[in-house]
């Protein structure tokens, strides 16, 4: 074991602190994280740790969640310029005026944001959890912030009137549907696997779509020798790991979030060693987020 890895040991020890990580992280902080998982996921199981200390390897709103929903943990993200494009596409005045278009639309607003996009919301949703809670509420319209990936793909299976935000996540909106036909034509056979927040041409091409736990378990539930991932390439890492026997194909080149590219060991080490970045947010803002988000726990509890 190198030095750096010996020392992330030794600080985690002695601090008590929990390493985690979302599944678009590198192989090798994948490696060193105690728990490795999807957004969701990640921000409840940090709750659910005694540990007082955590280390987000992720983006920053993932650390934020987790901090909305333990106030009291030291949450520690190692990067703090990770932060997310998705999340960048949309600021209060684009929602304000939504509000004003639509005054009797309540507000979905995909956990993929801001703080004070949250905080400025009905209900928060994930990719997997977005229809169900578009479907529970009364009202017929509703307005969906900020993915028009996710929110096109909700409206498409959904009876609602939903208004969408033009947001977009690059790295999946932007995927070419040409580039990976021709990786499935090399692979016939294979299932393509996309995120929600893909185009439709994408999607429509695919044989599961849904978010990176869905895919885990699409992958653990199916048995095929190769599948083909239209996400980010972090994902073949956790899934060859997961099922050694099974092939891992990225359906195009390149797919990659650079902002999850962002953290080294040396950072998570630095992380631990010197308490960098704490995630501070304001207890106003966290607490009306936290409104937002535990609708959603109770409608998909
Ligand atoms: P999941 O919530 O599916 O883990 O995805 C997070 C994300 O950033 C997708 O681009
Ligand atoms: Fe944000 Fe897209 Fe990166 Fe996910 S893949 S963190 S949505 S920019």
């Amino acid at each position: 074991m190198n030095n750096v890895l010996e020392e992330i040991e030794k600080w985690k020890l002695k601090k008590n602190a929990l390493i985690v990580a979302h599944n678009y992280q590198p192989g090798y902080i994948q490696d060193i994280a105690d728990i490795v998982g999807d957004s969701l996921e990640l921000s409840k199981l940090a709750k659910e740790t005694s540990a007082p200390e955590i280390v987000f390897c992720g983006v920053k709103f993932m650390a934020e969640t987790a901090k909305v929903l333990s106030p009291e943990k030291n949450i520690l993200i190692p990067k703090i310029d990770a932060e997310c494009d998705l999340a960048k596409s949309i600021s209060l005045k684009d929602l304000d005026c939504l509000k004003e278009k639509y005054p009797n639309a309540p507000v979905v607003c995909y956990v993929n944001s801001t703080l004070e996009m949250k905080a400025n919301s009905n209900y928060c949703c994930t990719s997997s959890n977005a229809l169900k809670v578009v479907e529970s509420i009364p009202e017929d319209t509703v307005i969906f912030v900020p993915d028009k990936g996710l929110g096109s793909w909700i409206k498409q299976k959904s009876y609602k009137n939903i208004i969408l935000h033009p947001g977009k996540c690059p790295v999946h909106w932007d995927l070419s549907i040409d580039e990976i036909e021709q990786t499935c034509k090399s692979y016939p056979g294979a299932p393509l696997l996309t995120h929600p927040e893909s185009n439709s041409a994408v999607r429509d091409r695919s044989d599961f779509v849904g978010g990176t736990g869905g895919m885990i378990n699409f992958v653990k539930n199916t048995d095929f020798t190769h599948y083909i991932i239209a996400t980010d390439v972090g994902m073949i890492h956790r899934l060859k790991k997961l099922n050694p026997k099974k092939d891992f194909i990225l359906a195009a080149e390149n797919i990659s979030c650079r902002d999850m590219k962002k953290i080294s060991t040396q950072d998570v080490l630095s992380s631990l060693k010197e308490e960098q970045y704490l995630i501070n947010i304001d207890p106003e803002l966290s607490k009306k987020a936290l409104m937002a988000i535990n609708k959603m726990m109770e409608i998909t509890a």
